[in-house]
C-alpha cells in the first residue's frame, strides 16, 4: 500500500511538471512531503534551542557547559575569588533568531555579599560578540527607558530551582535590569557583577543552569504555513528564497510597549496589533519603505496579509494636514523623509494588487488624494514640475541631496501611475487622467533635467556645488520601472544603456553599490556600499529590460555573499567596503526590505504577475537565463495558482504548465531563452504555440504590443500546458 501510494504520487506530479524531467522527478518524496519543504528555515517549533557550545570562548571555572546542548549534564560556573577569570559559556542557536531567552536554573550559592549575578550578552555575528550586545534596545532608549546602559542582560540568581524568562524590565528598583526580547545567533553567559547592581548581585559564586532556551516571537514559518512556495534548478537561488522567507517571518510579530523601537514609536493605535518590523534587532517599528519589499515577500510566501494593512491604515491615519504621511511611528510620527509618502501610494498598490481588498484602498482614497494632490505639489519646482525635497527631510538613506533628485521623481512617476490604476479600478476617471498627465510631465522633464549623455544615464540630482556629478543606483533603476527610460518620445534615454553603465560602475563581488563615486561631496564609502533594498529595483529593471544574465549575476554576487557570511541565512540591512556590515555591530542582519529575491523569483523567474487586483487577472511570463527549469506557487485572492515550466536547450522549446484558479484568466507569454541577447527577444525566428498539446492557429496567439512578444491566452479552473517551440 505505502509502495503503491509513493509511486502513485511521483506519478501524478511527474505528469503536472510534464518533462518529467529527471530533477523533477527525483526531488519528489512521498514520506518527506514535497522537496521544497527541505529549504524551509524557521525553527520546528516556538520552544528554540541552542545548537553548540563555543568551547573556544569558554573561560574561567565552567564544567557541564555540553549539557546545555545535549541535555545530558547541569552546567556549572563557579568563582571563588578574582584569582580566575569570570566564568563564560558562549551559545550558538545555528542561525539568527529572536525572542524571549529563558534559563532554567538548577540552583545557586553565594560566596559574597548578594546572588551570584549573570550577564547576558547576544550578537547576530562573532564579530561583533563583546563585551556588550551588538545592539540592544537600551542604546536607542533615553531616560527611563534605558534600563542597561551596560550593553548586557543581568540576573540575580537565586539559590532555588526556577525559570527565568528575558522579560522587559528590572529585578529591584531601577537595578538587575533586562532589555527583554533579542534578535541574534550568538549569547555569551558571564557570571559577573555590575557595581550599579551592588548589593544584589556579586560576582563570586555557583550557578548551575539546567538549560538555556529561546521563546520564539515572530512569525514561526513551518513547512504547513506556506501558502506560496518556490523551487528551482539552481538550488542555491531556491535556498536563497527561504532565507529571505526566513528573514522576513523574524520581523513578523506584534507590536508590544516592551519590546519595539524605544524612542517614541509605541502609539496606543498599532499595539497588540501584527506588523512587519524592519528587523528583529534593530528599529522594531514598522517603516514605510522597508514595506516596499518586504511585503511582497509576506504575500508570497504566507497569508498575514493583515501584518502590512495594520501598518498601511495606521500611518494613512496619521497623515498630517498637509498631505504628508508619517514614514514609521518613530517620533510620534514625525521623523521628515520625503519619500516614504510615496512609497505609501506604491505599497498601497502591491496591497490591492495582492490581496484584492478594492475596499481598503475606498476607506484609504482621501488619504492618497490628499498625498498626491496636496503634500507633493508643494514640493513641486514650477518651471520643470520636478519635486525638490523640503530642508530637514531625509530618505531611506539619510542621503544629503539638495536640488532636484532622480530617486524622488523616478518614484513620484512609478507611484502616480499606480494611483492612476487605483483611481481607474474605482471608477474615478478625472482623477485617472490628471495623474497619467502629471506623470508624463514630470517623466519629459526628467529626462530633459537629468539625463547625462556622456555615460548614458541619469545625474543623482541637478543641482550646482558638490555632488552633482553623481549617478545613484536608485534613481536609475526607479526610472526604468517607472517607464521614463526608455521614454516614449526619446528613444536616446535607454534603459539598456542605463543598466550597462550601471553594471560597470557599480560592480562589487558583494552585489552592486547605490552610487558610481565616493568622492565630489558624497560619502566617502558610497561607491562601496550596497543597499540590498534598492537593489532589488536595479534587479527588477535588469529583468524587465530582458538584460537576464547580468539580473542573475548581481542576484548571485549579493544573496550569495550574504548567505554564506556569519550568521548565515538572513539578509542584512546593507553592506559596507569588503563585503562587511555597513555600520558594524549597529547593522541589522535581518533586514525584511533586504528579501527582494521572493519576488524577484515569483515575478521574472516563475513569471507570475498580479495583471488586476487579486489576480482576477494574471500574466505569466517566465525567464529561463541559466536555469533548467522553476516551479512554484503563487497565493492569490482565488486560491493558490501553480505554474511550472522547463526548458529543453535541444529542443529549443519551453513548456509552461500554469494552473490558475477558477474564474481568473491570464496570458502566458514566451519566456525569455538563452543566447538571445534581449533575453525576451524571440530571436527573429518563428515560434510555434501548442496549447494543451494543440497548434494555436496564429491568429489566436496574442501579439503583444511591447516587443512583440508572443502570448497566449488562458483560463484559470484546470491545468493548462503550453509550449513555446522554435521552428
Ligand atoms: C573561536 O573559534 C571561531 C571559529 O570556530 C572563531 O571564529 C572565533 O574567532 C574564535 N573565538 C575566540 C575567542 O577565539
Ligand atoms: C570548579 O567549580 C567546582 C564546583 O562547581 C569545584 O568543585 C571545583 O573545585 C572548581 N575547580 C577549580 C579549579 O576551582
Ligand atoms: C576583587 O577585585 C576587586 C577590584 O579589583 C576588589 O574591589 C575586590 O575586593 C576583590 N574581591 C576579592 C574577593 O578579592
Ligand atoms: C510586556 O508587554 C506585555 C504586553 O503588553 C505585557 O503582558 C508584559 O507584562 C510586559 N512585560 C513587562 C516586563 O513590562
Ligand atoms: C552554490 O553555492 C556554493 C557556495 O555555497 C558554490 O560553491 C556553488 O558553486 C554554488 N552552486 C551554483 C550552481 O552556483
Ligand atoms: C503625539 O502627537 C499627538 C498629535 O500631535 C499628540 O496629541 C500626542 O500627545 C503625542 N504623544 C506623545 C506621547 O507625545
Ligand atoms: C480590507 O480592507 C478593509 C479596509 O481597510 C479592512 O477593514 C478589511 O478588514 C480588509 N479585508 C481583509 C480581508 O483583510
Ligand atoms: C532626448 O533627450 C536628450 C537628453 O536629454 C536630449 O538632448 C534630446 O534633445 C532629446 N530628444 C528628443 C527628440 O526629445
Amino acid at each position: 500500500m505505502l509502495m503503491r501510494l509513493h509511486f502513485l504520487v511521483v506519478w501524478t506530479l511527474c505528469n503536472a511538471w510534464i518533462s518529467c524531467h529527471p530533477a523533477s522527478a527525483a526531488i519528489v518524496n512521498a514520506d518527506d512531503g514535497p522537496s521544497w519543504h527541505k529549504y524551509v528555515r524557521a525553527p520546528p517549533s516556538r520552544l528554540v534551542v541552542p545548537k553548540a557550545v563555543l568551547t573556544n570562548y569558554t573561560a574561567g571555572n565552567v564544567t557541564g557547559a555540553a549539557g546545555l546542548i545535549d541535555g545530558k549534564s547541569v552546567a556549572h560556573l563557579t568563582r571563588s575569588s578574582n584569582e580566575s577569570d569570570s566564568p563564560t559559556i558562549v551559545l550558538d542557536f545555528g542561525q539568527n533568531v529572536v525572542g524571549l531567552l529563558k534559563i532554567s536554573f538548577a540552583g545557586s550559592e553565594s560566596f559574597a555579599k548578594g546572588y551570584p549575578g549573570l550577564r547576558l550578552i547576544f550578537s547576530e555575528t562573532k564579530e561583533f560578540l563583546a563585551g556588550k550586545s551588538d545592539f540592544t534596545r537600551s542604546d536607542n532608549a533615553q531616560g527611563a527607558l534605558k534600563i542597561v546602559p551596560s550593553g548586557s542582560d543581568q540576573i540575580a540568581v537565586r539559590p532555588k530551582r526556577y525559570d527565568w524568562l528575558n522579560q522587559w524590565g528590572c529585578e529591584h528598583d531601577g537595578q538587575v535590569c533586562s532589555d527583554g526580547l533579542h534578535g541574534f545567533r550568538y549569547m555569551k553567559i558571564l557570571l559577573d557583577a555590575l557595581p550599579a547592581d551592588a548589593p544584589h548581585t556579586s560576582s563570586f559564586g555557583h550557578v548551575a543552569i539546567s538549560s538555556v532556551s529561546l521563546e520564539w516571537s515572530g512569525y514561526l514559518g513551518t513547512p504547513d504555513t506556506f501558502t506560496g512556495w518556490f523551487e528551482c534548478s539552481d538550488a542555491n537561488l531556491t535556498q536563497w528564497w527561504y532565507n529571505a522567507a526566513y528573514t522576513t517571518e523574524m520581523c513578523t510579530d506584534v507590536f508590544r510597549a516592551n519590546d519595539t523601537e524605544p524612542r517614541g514609536a509605541t502609539s496606543d493605535s498599532i499595539l497588540g496589533k501584527m506588523v512587519i518590523h524592519d528587523g528583529p534587532k534593530r528599529d522594531r517599528d514598522p517603516y514605510m519603505g522597508d514595506l516596499a519589499v518586504a511585503a511582497l515577500t509576506s504575500y508570497l510566501t504566507h497569508d498575514i496579509q493583515e501584518g502590512v494593512r495594520n501598518v498601511l491604515e495606521d500611518l494613512a491615519q496619521h497623515q498630517r494636514d498637509d498631505g504628508w504621511i508619517p514614514p514609521a511611528s518613530i517620533n510620534n510620527y514625525t521623523l521628515a523623509l520625503f519619500d516614504y509618502p510615496l512609497w505609501w501610494v506604491s505599497c498601497s498598490w502591491d496591497y490591492v494588487f495582492y490581496t484584492g481588498n478594492i475596499s481598503y484602498i475606498q476607506s484609504y482614497y482621501s488619504t492618497l488624494l490628499n498625498v498626491l494632490d496636496t503634500y507633493y505639489p508643494a514640493h513641486t519646482d514650477k518651471p520643470t514640475s520636478l519635486l525638490r525635497r523640503p530642508d530637514g527631510y531625509g530618505d531611506y538613506a539619510f542621503i544629503p541631496r539638495p536640488g532636484v533628485a532622480a530617486y524622488y521623481n523616478a518614484l513620484y512617476v512609478l507611484a502616480l501611475h499606480r494611483a492612476a490604476e487605483l483611481a481607474s479600478i474605482l471608477n474615478k476617471p478625472d482623477d485617472a487622467s490628471r495623474w497619467r498627465v502629471r506623470a508624463a510631465t514630470v517623466s519629459m522633464s526628467f529626462v530633459g533635467e537629468l539625463w547625462d549623455g556622456s555615460v548614458k544615464a541619469f545625474f543623482d540630482r541637478n543641482c550646482i556645488g558638490s555632488g552633482c556629478t553623481a549617478h545613484a543606483q536608485d534613481g536609475n533603476s526607479l526610472a526604468i520601472l517607472a517607464g521614463i527610460a526608455p521614454s516614449p518620445s526619446n528613444t536616446s534615454t535607454s534603459a539598456s544603456d542605463i543598466l550597462d553603465y550601471l553594471e560597470k560602475a557599480l560592480h562589487q563581488r558583494y552585489g552592486n553599490s547605490f552610487y558610481d563615486t565616493g568622492g565630489d561631496g558624497i560619502g566617502s564609502e558610497f561607491s562601496e556600499r550596497v543597499y540590498p533594498f534598492i537593489s532589488y529595483f536595479e534587479i527588477a529593471a535588469r529583468f524587465r529590460a530582458g538584460k537576464i544574465d547580468s539580473a542573475f549575476d548581481q542576484m548571485r554576487r549579493m544573496y550569495g555573499w550574504m548567505a554564506l557570511q556569519d550568521p548565515g541565512i538572513t539578509f542584512w540591512e546593507g553592506i559596507g567596503p569588503g563585503g562587511k556590515p555597513y555600520e558594524d555591530a549597529f547593522t541589522s542582519m535581518a533586514h525584511g526590505w533586504s528579501t527582494g529575491i521572493v519576488p524577484l523569483c515569483m515575478n521574472y523567474v516563475l513569471g507570475v504577475t498580479p495583471v488586476s487586483p487579486g489576480f482576477l487577472t494574471w500574466n505569466v511570463q517566465p525567464v529561463v537565463g541559466d536555469l533548467t527549469w522553476a516551479k512554484g506557487q503563487v497565493p492569490t485572492a482565488q486560491g493558490a495558482m501553480s505554474v511550472s515550466w522547463s526548458f529543453d536547450a535541444g529542443e529549443d522549446s519551453v513548456h509552461v504548465v500554469v494552473d490558475a484558479p477558477a474564474g481568473t484568466t491570464g496570458t502566458v507569454t514566451m519566456p525569455g531563452v538563452p543566447g538571445e541577447g534581449n533575453g525576451n527577444a524571440n530571436g527573429g525566428r518563428q515560434t510555434e504555440v501548442l496549447l494543451d498539446g494543440q497548434v494555436v492557429p496564429d491568429g489566436d496567439v496574442a501579439r503583444r504590443a511591447e516587443g512583440g512578444l508572443t502570448g497566449v491566452k488562458v483560463q484559470g479552473g484546470m491545468r493548462h500546458v503550453i509550449e513555446f517551440r522554435k521552428m
